[in-house]
């Protein structure tokens, strides 16, 4: 078939966009990547014969272009505001009680949108007859840096906006994120080729947008959720986050209408429990009047409108000042440097040490003892120290250097070319032995309760256990009469150590302590094998999805090891059976029912989701049929959910979806 090129460039802008909105912001590809590139290349070569013929929308010019000077500020067609803040639940119920009033609704419930609160880059995206025409930063509020070129090659932003009846003028104001997942893999990066690790995320984000090089951003992964439109009027906020996500737009997964105090209470408290389940970083949630009308009566202050109000979260970063470093063996022999630090709240803990992770990133950061530091903790992951306050020095803090021989067992520290990790390599060293007992019982391996840090020395002392499978040769008698060790404690301990004989084959495998065998590899292997005896039968796994050859090699080094082979023997005969990987179940939840999953999950990735529900005794299809019972529907979900809706299945949001699984 023979066009005019004007045409096929047209023709091939459209399908490309299709493609990549269905790739990036759907989830469902309906083509592979090679035939994705095909048609890009005869894009490429079209628009290289023909350079007049390059269009502003073109999937092309994502790609970058070139370096610039600095960058131009302009001014924002309407100031960009700010959101006045609700710390607790107490300062919400304040505002609640405020718009109340101000609308002069008390008593009757009053509907709010609630979304996350982005904690990244805003930006303002203008779209010129459905076309992307210029981003800016925040900036002042009043003008912004022109970022259009980088902003381009962010892949969640449409080029040119989807659907119909697009006004002319269009601006779509929203937040960059950069994923977490990405972010330490970024750091790791930077370390090695000599720049400074990023603190956070929305550093990375931001640092990122701000490439004067926009083929520099284009590496980097960067997602845009929008959050208001300008231009195109709706009767509720909700319905336009709607309008977004017909545009092509990634909005906040989350986003629902919630209905009085009480829900918008609750949903506040759900949304500080989950917040470490997400993607990207939030600080909070915000909840915005969801009456458009209303929303005008109530009006702005100075920089902030009436009608809104960003609920923040518990802060994950603090101040403090670092006294000193010392250095803990871990199970493997790995060497980490811990920072002692003024104890101080983050995230709701007291916190007073924190990793350093090892020596590069000490001297990278340039951290030295009597530094004030910045301090961060996400959730369950262990504080770390982000960064040094440098303007905070006054000449009295000290370098440090890492020590040459262990500080447990005095044996030389080794350090391998492609480790960036010291370890102290003797097999006999009181801290790994300790170290792998505490792994070993720790909740999500073996789960013994009772088996801390605290109980496990004193055992240790007291001869009671030698190494691991020791654990189930300890004799009651002489526990029960240990200081400070009563008849009942010595009891509930041995059940606990009764019951580890026969957890999930997974948690078995997490528990040997392999290196690079965390949570997720061990849930693999056991998918893989499913019986002990297989796994340890096993010197092949390179084949297996998602095990590397890194991995493969270290459990291959773990099976052949003598050591390792008469410790597996000891605990079989002591009666440790895990249970065989079939025999899994974590309930009943979906039993009997065919669950579609359509739409971008923030949460999870699809296999994982796909994985919770098998778990929980229910079935996945890719297609909606009148079998089908359930369907879960995430961002911008497409002509499933259509159908779905259409043969009267229920259909789930993320949301309702994560309570389930719960
Ligand atoms: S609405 C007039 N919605 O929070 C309403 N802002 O202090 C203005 N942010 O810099 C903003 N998530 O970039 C809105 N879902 C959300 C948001 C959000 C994050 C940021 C925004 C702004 C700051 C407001």
């Amino acid at each position: 078939m023979t066009q005019e090129p004007e045409n096929r460039i047209a023709a091939l802008i459209a399908e490309l966009h299709d493609h990549a909105h269905r790739y990036y912001v759907l989830n469902q590809p309906s083509i592979s990547d090679a035939q994705y590139d095909a048609l890009f290349r005869e894009l490429e070569e079209l628009e290289r014969t023909h350079p007049n013929l390059v269009r502003g929308d073109s999937p092309t010019q994502r790609v970058g272009a070139a370096v610039r000077a600095g960058f131009e500020t302009r001014k924002h067609r309407e100031p960009m505001l700010s959101l006045n803040n609700a710390m607790d639940e107490h300062e919400l119920t304040e505002f609640y009680q405020q718009v109340e009033k101000l609308a002069a609704m008390q008593g009757a419930p009053i509907e709010f949108c609630v979304e996350h609160k982005f904690d990244g880059v805003a930006c303002s995206l203008t779209y010129e007859r459905e076309v992307l025409a210029q981003a800016l930063t925040r900036g002042d509020g009043e003008n912004g840096e022109v970022i259009t070129d980088n902003v381009r090659t962010i892949n969640s932003v449409p080029l040119r906006l989807r659907g119909e009846n697009v006004p002319d003028l269009v601006e779509v104001r929203g937040e960059v994120l950069f994923l977490r997942s990405a972010f330490d893999a970024l750091n790791a990066e930077r370390i090695a080729t000599g720049d400074d690790p990023f603190v956070n995320p929305r550093n990375a984000a931001s640092g990122s947008l701000r490439q004067l090089d926009s083929h520099e951003t284009a590496g980097r992964p960067l997602s845009f959720f929008a959050y208001s439109l300008l231009g195109v009027s709706s009767t509720s906020h909700f319905e336009s986050l709607k309008t977004l996500a017909n545009f092509g737009f990634l909005i906040s997964p989350i986003a629902k209408v919630v209905s009085g105090l009480e829900e918008m209470r609750r949903t506040y408290q759900h949304g500080i429990e989950t917040r470490h389940a997400l993607a990207y970083d939030i600080d909070g949630l915000v909840f915005k009047l969801n009456d458009v009308a209303l929303q005008g009566k109530l009006g702005y202050r100075q920089r902030s409108p009436r009608w809104a109000i960003a609920a923040k979260f518990p802060p994950e970063e603090a101040f403090t000042t670092l006294r000193g470093i010392t250095i803990q063996t871990g199970r493997t022999g790995a060497l980490t440097p811990v920072a002692e630090l003024d104890p101080v709240a983050v995230g709701g803990v007291m916190v007073s040490r924190a990793t350093l992770h090892n020596e590069e990133m000490i001297r990278r950061k340039d951290i030295r003892i009597g530094d004030r530091v910045v301090v961060r903790r996400q959730g369950d992951v262990i504080p770390a120290v982000a960064a040094v306050v440098v303007s905070a020095r006054n000449g009295t803090e000290r370098a440090w250097s890492f020590p040459t021989a262990c500080p447990v067992c005095g044996a030389a520290i080794t350090r391998s070319e492609d480790d960036a990790v010291q370890r102290c390599d003797n097999r006999e060293c009181g801290a790994k032995r300790i170290g792998r007992i505490l792994h070993y019982a720790a909740r999500s391996a073996a789960d013994i309760e009772g088996l801390g840090e605290k109980s496990v020395e004193t055992l240790l002392k007291h001869n009671l256990i030698t190494d691991l499978p020791s654990i189930y040769e300890i004799d009651h008698e002489a526990l029960s009469k240990l200081p400070s060790w009563g008849e009942l404690s010595a009891k509930k301990l041995l059940a606990a150590i009764e019951k580890s004989k026969h957890i999930p084959l997974h948690r078995f495998i997490f528990a040997l302590g392999i290196r690079h065998v965390g949570e997720r590899n061990a849930e693999v292997l056991a998918r893989e094998f499913k019986t002990l005896e297989a796994f340890l039968a096993a010197r092949s796994f390179e084949s297996i999805n998602d095990i590397g050859p890194e991995t493969a090699a270290s459990i291959i080094e773990f099976l052949n090891d003598s050591a390792e082979q008469r410790m597996l023997a000891r605990l079989a005969a002591l009666g440790v059976a895990p249970q065989p990987y079939e025999a899994l179940s974590l309930g009943d939840t979906f039993a009997g029912k065919t669950v579609v999953l359509t739409g971008t999950l923030s949460t999870m990735s699809r296999p994982d989701a796909e994985a919770k529900i098998k778990a929980l005794g229910g079935k996945t299809s890719g297609s909606v049929s009148k079998k089908t019972s359930l369907i879960v529907a995430g961002a911008e979900a497409g002509s499933k959910l259509d159908k779905a809706r259409e043969l009267g299945i229920t259909v789930l949001s993320e949301s309702e979806f994560l309570e389930m699984l719960q």
